[in-house]
C-alpha cells in the first residue's frame, strides 16, 4: 500500500503581498496586502474587475515576477521571503496564460509536449503523452496542425494541454476559457474538475465568470479594483462530484447572486 509521505500544511500561502510597478508619479500599486493559503487539491478562484492585479498575483506566485514585499511558499519551498527570492518551487508548477503563446513553427503535439522536452522527456514518450492530453480537451483531430489553422479556442485549448501534459501539482490558470463558446468552455470545465480532482491538484483559477467560479472552486477570494485587495472569500459549499445541473439549483443561483453582489460592492 502506497502512504503519501508528504509532509502536512497547506500547499500555497501568500503573505503579506505587495506590489508596485515603476517609481515616484508613475507608481502603479496593483497588489496590497495579499494572503491566501489553499490546501493540497483545492480549487480556489480569483474574480475581480479587469486591471486589478490578477495577472501579476498569479505571476508572482509562479515566481515570474518579484513582488515588492511578503512572502509566497508552494509547499516545503518558499519561492518569495519579504520581496527576494529564496528559491523555486520543487513540486510542477503549471501557469496557463491569458494569451496562448504557442509556438507558430511546432505543430500542437509539439507546443504541447514542449514542457516535458524541457524536462528532457524523450520523443517518443512525449508525443504520445502529448496526443493523449489532447484528446483529453477535444483536440484529438488537430494534433498535426500548426496553430495558426487553429481558432482562437482550439488554441486555448491547446494552450491548457501543455499546462496539463507535465501533471501538475499546482496549476495556475490566467482567464484560461475568457475565448471560447459557452458550450465549450462547459466541456472543458467539466474536464478541468475532472482532472484536478483525480490528481489532487492545487489550483488557481483567474476568471471573470461568476458562474464559471461558483462551479468550480471550493472557495472564491473576491478582489477589489486597483490594488488588488480581497474583500471577501466564500466558500462555495456544493458536494462533489458537481454536474451542469447543480447550475440550474436555487442553492447555485443564490451563491452567483451573493458573489455579484460583493463584487459590485466591492468595486464601489
Ligand atoms: N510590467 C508592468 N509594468 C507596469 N505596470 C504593470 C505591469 N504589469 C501590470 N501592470 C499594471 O498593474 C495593474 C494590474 O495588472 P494585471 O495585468 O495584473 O491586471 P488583471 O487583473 O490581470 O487585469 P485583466 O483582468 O484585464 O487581465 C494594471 O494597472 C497594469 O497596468
Ligand atoms: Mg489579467
Amino acid at each position: 500500500m502506497a502512504f503519501d509521505q508528504s509532509p502536512q500544511g497547506p500547499d500555497i500561502v501568500v503573505s503579506g503581498l505587495d506590489k508596485v510597478f515603476g517609481h515616484g508619479e508613475a507608481a502603479v500599486h496593483a497588489i496590497t496586502n495579499a494572503n491566501l493559503s489553499l490546501e493540497r487539491g483545492e480549487f480556489l478562484s480569483l474574480l475581480g474587475p479587469s486591471g486589478c492585479g490578477k495577472t501579476t498575483l498569479l505571476r508572482i506566485i509562479a515566481g515570474l515576477e518579484a513582488p515588492s514585499a511578503g512572502n509566497v511558499q508552494i509547499r516545503d519551498r518558499q519561492v518569495w521571503t519579504a520581496g527576494r527570492r529564496s528559491g523555486e518551487a520543487t513540486r510542477p508548477i503549471s501557469m496557463m496564460f491569458q494569451e496562448a503563446r504557442l509556438f507558430p513553427w511546432y505543430t500542437v503535439a509539439e507546443n504541447v509536449a514542449l514542457p516535458l522536452r524541457i524536462a528532457g522527456v524523450g520523443r517518443t514518450e512525449r508525443m504520445a503523452r502529448a496526443r493523449r492530453i489532447c484528446d483529453t480537451v477535444g483536440l484529438g483531430a488537430f494534433v498535426d496542425h500548426r496553430p495558426g489553422q487553429l481558432s482562437g479556442g482550439m488554441r486555448q485549448r491547446a494552450s491548457l494541454a501543455r499546462a496539463l501534459v507535465t501533471e501538475p501539482q499546482v496549476l495556475l490558470l490566467d482567464e484560461p476559457f475568457g475565448a471560447l463558446d459557452a458550450m465549450t468552455r462547459d466541456t472543458l470545465n467539466l474536464e478541468l474538475m475532472e482532472v484536478c480532482a483525480r490528481a489532487r491538484v492545487t489550483t488557481i483559477l483567474v476568471t471573470h465568470s461568476i458562474t464559471e467560479a461558483a462551479f468550480l472552486s471550493d472557495r472564491v477570494v473576491v478582489l477589489a479594483p486597483r490594488p488588488a485587495r480581497i474583500v471577501e472569500t466564500i466558500e462555495m459549499p456544493f458536494p462533489r462530484p458537481r454536474d451542469l445541473d447543480l447550475q440550474r439549483t436555487s442553492g447555485f443561483q443564490n451563491m452567483v447572486g451573493r458573489l455579484r453582489k460583493v463584487l459590485t460592492e466591492g468595486a464601489a
